[in-house]
């Protein structure tokens, strides 16, 4: 028959936790041991945008990452694309005169070409955007008609964090009690418009890739440490809850407490792990220590930090105002050059620029 092409393109953000996800009780199905809250970040920085096409003439599915070939054999990968592919529908584009039926997805191949507006190695949760916009992309291609939050438990299976980017604004995990998997989905808690006059500011400490995946130090945590069980249980549960209040009522107070907190607790399970994990360095505690003797002077805070698995700083400011002196205070305590400790900023907001 006569070949074709149907191509589609799509773009998500990162996501940056506010209550971290640490810990799987399944790693095959990547379900956590505690809810998570993250910030959805504005699709003009820390982006990925995503091409999928189908053809006949595809023998394989095949996929490009910023123009170099990645491989699709890891289990993650294939989860995502049988899970996809199950859920597929017909799908007719009659200017092309193509017809694909629910039965040819089976067959049919798929070429994927990813690309992200930032360097992937930077430790800056290049998965999160990368797996949700290739869910989200593949869903469109294929037709899929469920929601968003059911395609949220099917990124969830490529990387855990990837299932909060399916939406803007603040997003929750939520952690479910299915062995399935089923129910451990991303919800919207609240859009892009509700709380807009926070401005983040990413410090990158370093653009060197993290030493311990998260996976693997995840898993030592959840062997070794103490106190990954109190902080699941007992910690987080109470937190979650405090958090989506704060959300709710733009309190940034109780935000910027929560969020701090949350982070620290979580590297002091990464250093309550066997051998112990550093993500941060000493570049990063001073800026933790800027940021808390600024709060303490202001009486109320400002600006709240989080670290992920890496080095770099996520500064959430207040407002307009407070991240324009927090970004004058970086740049003097911080200048950023070339091979220093922090070679840039990625500003989460373009308008404080001009
Ligand atoms: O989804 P992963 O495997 O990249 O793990 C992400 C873990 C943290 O970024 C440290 C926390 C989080 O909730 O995003």
């Amino acid at each position: 028959g006569k070949s074709w092409v149907l191509a589609v393109t799509a773009q998500t953000p990162t996501n940056i936790a506010v209550i971290k996800y640490w810990g799987k009780r399944d790693e095959e199905l990547i379900l956590p041991i505690n809810d998570s809250i993250s910030v959805t970040l504005d699709p003009d920085h820390l982006c990925t945008t995503t091409s999928v096409a189908v053809s006949p003439a595809f023998t394989h599915d095949r996929m490009w990452l910023n123009g170099k070939e990645v491989s699709l054999s890891g289990g993650r990968y294939q989860n995502c694309l049988r899970e996809l592919r199950s859920r597929a529908s017909d799908v007719e584009d009659e200017q092309k005169g193509v017809k694909i039926t629910k039965k040819d997805w089976e067959k049919l191949h798929v070429h994927i070409v990813s690309y992200n507006n930032f360097p992937t190695a930077a430790g800056l949760a290049s998965s999160a955007a990368g797996l949700a916009c290739l869910v989200f992309s593949l869903a469109k291609l294929m037709n899929v008609k469920d929601d968003h939050s059911r395609l949220s438990a099917i990124a969830r299976q490529g990387s855990g964090s990837a299932c909060r980017s399916l939406y803007g604004g603040f997003v929750k995990w939520i952690m479910g009690k299915e062995e399935n998997g089923s129910d451990s989905i991303a919800v919207q808690l609240a859009d892009e418009k509700h709380w807009d006059d926070l401005v983040i500011i990413i410090a990158v400490v370093s653009s060197r890739q993290k030493e311990t995946s998260s996976t693997s130090g995840m898993r030592e945590t959840v062997e070794t440490s103490m106190l990954i069980e109190h902080r699941a249980k007992e910690v987080v549960p109470k937190r979650i809850v405090k958090m989506e209040e704060a959300i709710e009522n733009r309190d940034f107070p109780a935000f910027a407490r929560l969020t701090c907190a949350d982070s620290n607790q979580f590297h002091a399970v990464c250093l309550d792990t066997s051998p112990p994990i550093f993500y941060m360095n000493d570049t990063s505690h001073r800026i933790i220590s800027c940021v808390e003797k600024w709060n303490r002077f202001e009486g109320t805070p400002q600006v709240a930090y989080t670290f992920d698995a890496g080095p770099n700083a996520v500064l959430i400011s207040h407002n307009r105002k407070a991240a324009a002196l927090l970004l004058q205070r970086l740049l003097f305590y911080f200048p950023p050059q070339a091979d220093a400790d922090l070679n840039s900023y990625v500003i989460g907001d373009k308008t404080i620029l001009q």
